[in-house]
C-alpha cells in the first residue's frame, strides 16, 4: 500500500530535517481549515507541540517525544541532559503509553553511551522508532483488511471515533489503516466519522479521508447509537491510547458508549494499535490514568468565521463548572478483537499473550 498524501504529495505527519537539528510537523490545531507546517528545533518546542496538541495521537506523541530527546541532546549531550529531556517529555500527557514506551527505549539505548556519541545515536534511534511505526501501521492495515473484507456484502459501512489515522501515527494510521487498505483494494466503503467532542478529532479523520478520496460522512457523537441499532454499520474500528494486559482499552472519550451500542446490536467492534500501545505492566483498565483536560475545551468552540479567519466562540462563562475527562476505558469483553502488526487476537490476557509470547520476559 503506498503511503498517505496531502494534495497528492506523499506526506508523513512528522518529517526530520536533513541536518538532524529539527523536525517538521503538521500543526494539527490548524486543521482542517489550514494546512500549516511547524518546525520543532528544541526540547521546549517538542514539549509545547505535545502539550498543545499540535501533534496528537498515541503513536505520534511517542515519535515526537523520541525526537524531542534527540533535539535536546543536539544542544547538550551529557547524561543529565538526557535525564532532564526524558523527565520533561514524560510529564506532557499521561494516558497514551506510547510516550513512556518511546522515552524508556531512548533512555535505555542512550544512557550507556559516551557523551560524544549520544546525539547521533538519539537521532538514529528516533528515526528507527518512526520507521518501525510506519511498518507496523502498514501491517495493521493488511491484517485489518482480512477481517473487514468478509463483512462486505457489496458495500462496507465502517464507523470510527476520534482520529486514529496517519495524523495520529506517522503514516497509514492504526484504525484507519484497514480502511485505507480496503479502499485501495477496491471495496465499496463508506466511513461514518464521529465528531468526537470536545476536541473534534473526527474533523481530522474527515480531512484525511477526503485527501485519500475515501467516501465518508461526519456524524454527531450522539448519532452513533441510532446508526448502530439500525444496522447502518457493518463494523466499528477505533484506535487505542493504552491497552492493559487483560485487553481493556483506553481510547478517546466516547469510545466506551460506541462499544456498548455495538454489543447490543451485535456489530463487531475492533481496536487497532501497534505493540507500543500495549502496556503489559498495567493489569487492567482500572489502573490507567485518565487525562483530565482543560474545561475551556468545552466552554470555548473553535473554528473559522465567515471571513475565513480562525475564530473562537465562548459558549459558557469561564466560571461555569465543567468536567472534561479525555479518555474512557472499554472492557475487553466488549471488544471483538484487537488488531496489531502481528495479526488479531481476543482482547484478553490469553489473546495478547498469544500475539506477544515474549512480553514480560525481557
Ligand atoms: O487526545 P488525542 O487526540 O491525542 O487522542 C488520542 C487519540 O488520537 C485517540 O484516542 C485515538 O483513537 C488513538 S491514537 C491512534
Amino acid at each position: 500500500m503506498p503511503g498517505m498524501k496531502v494534495n497528492n504529495t506523499p506526506t508523513r505527519s512528522l518529517c526530520p530535517a536533513p541536518d538532524a537539528r529539527a523536525v517538521d510537523i503538521i500543526d494539527q490545531t490548524a486543521l482542517p481549515h489550514a494546512y500549516r507546517i511547524l518546525r520543532l528545533s528544541t526540547l521546549a518546542d517538542a514539549r509545547r507541540a505535545i502539550c498543545d496538541m499540535q501533534v496528537r495521537g498515541a503513536p505520534l506523541i511517542g515519535v515526537t517525544a523520541a525526537y524531542g530527546v534527540a533535539l535536546a541532546l543536539a544542544a547538550r549531550s551529557d547524561a543529565a541532559s538526557l535525564a532532564e529531556a526524558v523527565a520533561t517529555l514524560i510529564a506532557t500527557r499521561p494516558t497514551a503509553v506510547n510516550l513512556r514506551w518511546a522515552l524508556s527505549r531512548m533512555q535505555t539505548r542512550l544512557a550507556p553511551l559516551p557523551d560524544a556519541e549520544r546525539a547521533g545515536a538519539a537521532w538514529r534511534e528516533a528515526g528507527l522508532i518512526a520507521n518501525e511505526d510506519v511498518a507496523q501501521c502498514r501491517r495493521i492495515g493488511e491484517h485489518g483488511l482480512a477481517l473487514l473484507a468478509p463483512l462486505a456484502e457489496g458495500h462496507l459501512s465502517i464507523m470510527t471515533h476520534c482520529n486514529a489515522g496517519w495524523l495520529a501515527a506517522v503514516d497509514y494510521g492504526t484504525a484507519l489503516a484497514p480502511i485505507y487498505a480496503a479502499y485501495d483494494a477496491g471495496l465499496a466503503i463508506r466511513v461514518l466519522v464521529s465528531e468526537t467532542r470536545p476536541r473534534n478529532q473526527g474533523l481530522l479523520t474527515a480531512w484525511e479521508l477526503k485527501q485519500h478520496g475515501v467516501p465518508h460522512a461526519l456524524i454527531a457523537d450522539n448519532a452513533a447509537g441510532l446508526l448502530l441499532s439500525r444496522h447502518a454499520v457493518d463494523a466499528v474500528i477505533v484506535g487505542a491510547d493504552r491497552i492493559a494486559a487483560n485487553g481493556d482499552v483506553a481510547n478517546k472519550i466516547g469510545t466506551y458508549l460506541k462499544a456498548l451500542a455495538a454489543r447490543e446490536a451485535r456489530i463487531p467492534f475492533y481496536v487497532a494499535a501497534p505493540r507500543s500501545t500495549i502496556d503489559f505492566a498495567c493489569a487492567s483498565g482500572e489502573a490507567i490514568a485518565i487525562e483530565e483536560r482543560d474545561g475551556d475545551e468545552l466552554r470555548v468552540v473553535r473554528g473559522q468565521d465567515t471571513l475565513g479567519q480562525p475564530s473562537t466562540v465562548r459558549q459558557l462563562p469561564d466560571d461555569e463548572a465543567v468536567l472534561n475527562p479525555g479518555f474512557d476505558v472499554t472492557p475487553g469483553h466488549l471488544i471483538t478483537a484487537i488488531i496489531t502488526e502481528r495479526g488479531h487476537a481476543a482482547a484478553s490476557t490469553a489473546g495478547l499473550r498469544a500475539l506477544y509470547p515474549e512480553a514480560g520476559l525481557a
